[in-house]
């Protein structure tokens, strides 16, 4: 799993801003189930918008809803209606943004989580107010036809220890993985 988080900058030059949501970028990968806890477990207690490409929307298990102080959001430009259990169809990821950044939903969305694919995950990770990375390092090989983009390590530093983020090499069904935070240096993190 990786997770990107991208926060609004606090202050442009003198201008200071009201505060705004963070957003996440989650890879969830089904058959390592320990990205899924993970995400589950950091996202309870607050109201957050989660933001899909329609494959990846489609492609989950019905059994994952409903899920708990999430409205879903579903990035598509074939579909005419909200699909079941999701509260937004949105045609480009600007408009997804701008949904939880404006009224009604600017004071009561927390967090932007997106659920991938590809392409939602290259625009979150060009988003300006993008500064942090969580990335779980699954150490284990799987055939894979879909890939998260790359993103520059230059500008995303990793940290050595991350507040709330588990250190170390982690195990969960034989799998061992590890929690990554890379911070963007020029951002204002969380
Ligand atoms: N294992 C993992 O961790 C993981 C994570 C994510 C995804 N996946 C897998 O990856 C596959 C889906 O990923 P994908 O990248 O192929 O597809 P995707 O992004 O989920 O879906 C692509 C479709 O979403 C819409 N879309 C995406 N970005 C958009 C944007 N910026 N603006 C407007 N519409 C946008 C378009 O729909 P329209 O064609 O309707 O316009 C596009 O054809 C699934 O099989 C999923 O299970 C796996």
């Amino acid at each position: 799993m990786v997770q990107v988080s991208l926060s609004q900058p606090s202050t442009i030059g003198s201008q200071v801003l009201t505060p705004s949501p963070v957003i996440y970028v989650i890879i969830r990968d089904m058959r390592a189930e320990v990205g899924v806890k993970y995400f589950i477990h950091s996202i309870s207690g607050k109201m957050n918008l989660m933001v899909w490409g329609r494959l990846c929307w489609f492609s989950n298990p019905e059994t994952m809803f409903p899920m708990a102080n999430i409205l879903h959001v579903v990035l598509s430009n074939t579909l005419n209606t909200v699909p079941d259990h999701a509260h937004f169809l949105c045609q480009d990821f600007e408009s997804a943004i701008r949904l939880a950044a404006e009224p009604p939903l600017a004071d009561v969305i927390e967090t932007i989580w997106i659920g991938g694919g590809t392409q939602v995950y290259k625009d979150a990770l060009n988003h300006p107010w993008c500064d942090l990375v969580y990335l779980t390092d699954i150490m284990a090989d799987f055939d894979c036809d879909v890939f998260f983009p790359e993103f520059d390590k230059g500008l995303f530093k990793l940290q050595e220890r991350f507040p709330d983020v588990p250190s170390g090499v982690q195990e969960e069904n034989g799998v061992k993985y590890k929690f990554q935070v890379f911070k963007k240096e020029t951002g204002n993190g969380v």
